[in-house]
Formats: C-alpha cells, sequence, structure tokens
C-alpha cells in the first residue's frame, strides 16, 4: 500500500455510514444491535482523524428522511446518539475535540436536543479538531432554509440583490463556519449522495467501498485517504493555471 503524505491529508472529510442494518442482518442480529457497532466504528474514526490532526469531521448521523423509519428505530437510534453524546464528553475535553451540529436540530426529541446544546457549549472552546454531526439532516432543506433567510435579509434591506453570490449564499448554509469538504466517504457499496451536503459538495472528491460502517475500521480509512491523495484536484481548472492561481 501507498503511504500517506501528511501534507496531503484531506481538510475536512465528511462521511454517510451506511450500511448498519445490512451488517447486523448478515450476522443474525437485530438493526439496533447494528447501530450500536456502528457507534463503535464512530470512536475508531473520531479518534484516528484527530491521531491525523485532520481538522473537520462530518458524520451523516440522522437524515431528514429517517424520521420516517419505524418508530422503535428511531428513538433507539436518538437513545443511542444522546448516550454518545454524554459518555465521549471526557474524551472530547482530553482531545480537545469542539462538537458542532448541522440539520432541523427543533425536530429532535427534547430531551436529545439539550443534552446536544450542552456538549456543544461545554466543548465550544477545543482547538484539536471539529466533529460535527448531522442530524435531522437534509441538503435540499438547508438550501431552501439559507434561499429564506435570503429573501427576508433583502426585504430587510440588510443586503442587495447584486451581493448574492456563492460565497454569500454559503454563508447562509449550516455550514457558515465550517470549510467544504474535501473528501465525501460512502460506505456499504450505494452510490449516491443521499441529500448530503449538496451545496457544499461540489468540488469534493468521492470515495465508495463497500465495507459495511460497523466493518469500517481505521485500515479501511488509510484506504480512503490513500486513495484521495492520488487524485489530481483542479476545482474545474487546467492543472497549469491552477498552479499559477495558487
Ligand atoms: C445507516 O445504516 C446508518 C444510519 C441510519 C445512522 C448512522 C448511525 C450510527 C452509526 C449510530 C449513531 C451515530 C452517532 C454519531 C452516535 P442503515 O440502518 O441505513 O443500514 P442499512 O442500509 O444496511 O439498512
Amino acid at each position: 500500500m501507498d503511504k500517506l503524505i501528511k501534507e496531503k491529508l484531506p481538510r475536512h472529510v465528511a462521511i454517510i455510514m451506511d450500511g448498519n442494518g445490512r451488517w447486523a442482518e448478515k450476522k443474525n442480529l437485530t438493526r439496533i444491535q447494528g447501530h450500536i457497532k456502528g457507534i463503535e466504528s464512530v470512536r475508531n474514526i473520531v479518534t484516528f482523524c484527530r491521531e491525523l490532526e485532520i481538522p473537520f469531521l462530518t458524520l451523516y448521523a440522522f437524515s431528514e428522511e429517517n424520521w420516517g423509519r419505524p418508530k422503535e428505530e428511531v428513538s433507539a437510534l436518538m437513545e443511542l446518539l444522546k448516550r454518545y453524546l454524554i459518555e465521549e464528553l471526557e474524551e472530547m475535553d482530553k482531545y480537545q475535540i469542539k462538537l458542532k451540529a448541522i440539520g432541523e436540530l427543533s425536530r429532535l426529541p427534547l430531551d436529545v436536543y439539550e443534552t446536544l446544546i450542552d456538549i456543544i457549549e461545554k466543548t465550544k472552546d477545543h482547538r484539536g479538531m471539529t466533529l460535527v454531526l448531522a442530524l435531522s439532516y437534509g441538503g435540499r432543506s438547508e438550501i431552501i432554509n439559507a434561499v429564506k433567510k435570503i429573501i427576508k435579509s433583502l426585504s430587510k434591506r440588510d443586503i442587495n440583490i447584486d451581493e448574492i453570490t456563492p460565497e454569500l449564499f454559503s454563508h447562509f448554509l449550516y455550514t457558515n463556519d465550517i470549510p467544504d469538504p474535501d473528501l465525501l466517504i460512502r460506505t456499504s457499496g450505494e452510490l449516491r449522495i443521499s441529500n448530503f451536503l449538496l451545496w457544499q459538495s461540489a468540488y469534493t472528491e468521492f470515495y465508495f467501498t463497500k465495507t459495511l460502517w460497523p466493518d469500517f475500521d481505521k485500515e479501511e480509512f488509510l484506504k480512503a485517504l490513500i486513495d484521495y491523495q492520488s487524485r489530481e484536484r483542479r476545482f474545474g481548472l487546467t492543472m497549469p493555471s491552477r498552479k499559477l492561481n495558487q
């Protein structure tokens, strides 16, 4: 395997953690047990990113569409999320991990919402790495929310129409203080983006693996990083002109 080049690491990795249910099914376990195993992968990957000094990691933990799953599964996921947040605070303090969340957070059950806000507040001055959880998140809704906020700003004359640029638009998204992802990983063999970071992934490198999320370990993550480092990122330019612009 090629070696990892420290200088070429992505600044922001985003992950669609898919395949907990299939992992459980293969082992004759319940879907909830699959999610519990999935949390182990979350812990391993967060720690590994911190060790590698990757500044931003975004995890798609619960999509807007996931509200449509059976009630028992939704409640179990919410309970697991709350437990994860409470249990991880010590590690977040120790490794200086700052927690952020993106999505329609007001839809979360009140106890989960309050725990989340509490941990975000307690970790806000941490400088080691930013962990972003996408919760009740949908990319299209995020864009529509941004459009509504822009229309309000226009009607209050806080901005004028000529000021609306992609940069300004980005500031109205949930991710306004987070750089766009450099690398987006999806596990479990599905080849789609499923309403995740639609605006932000305009120039993101995609990496798809058949590995199911509970089996996604440090070694699998390294494979994704090494693959990413082999790509030539041109951002719509030719290579010489990109170098000139740097
Ligand atoms: C996809 O597996 C995964 C999810 C819907 C949620 C991911 C959640 C976790 C890893 C646990 C909670 C997260 C945190 C951050 C505490 P799936 O159920 O869609 O699997 P399938 O496609 O095989 O059915």
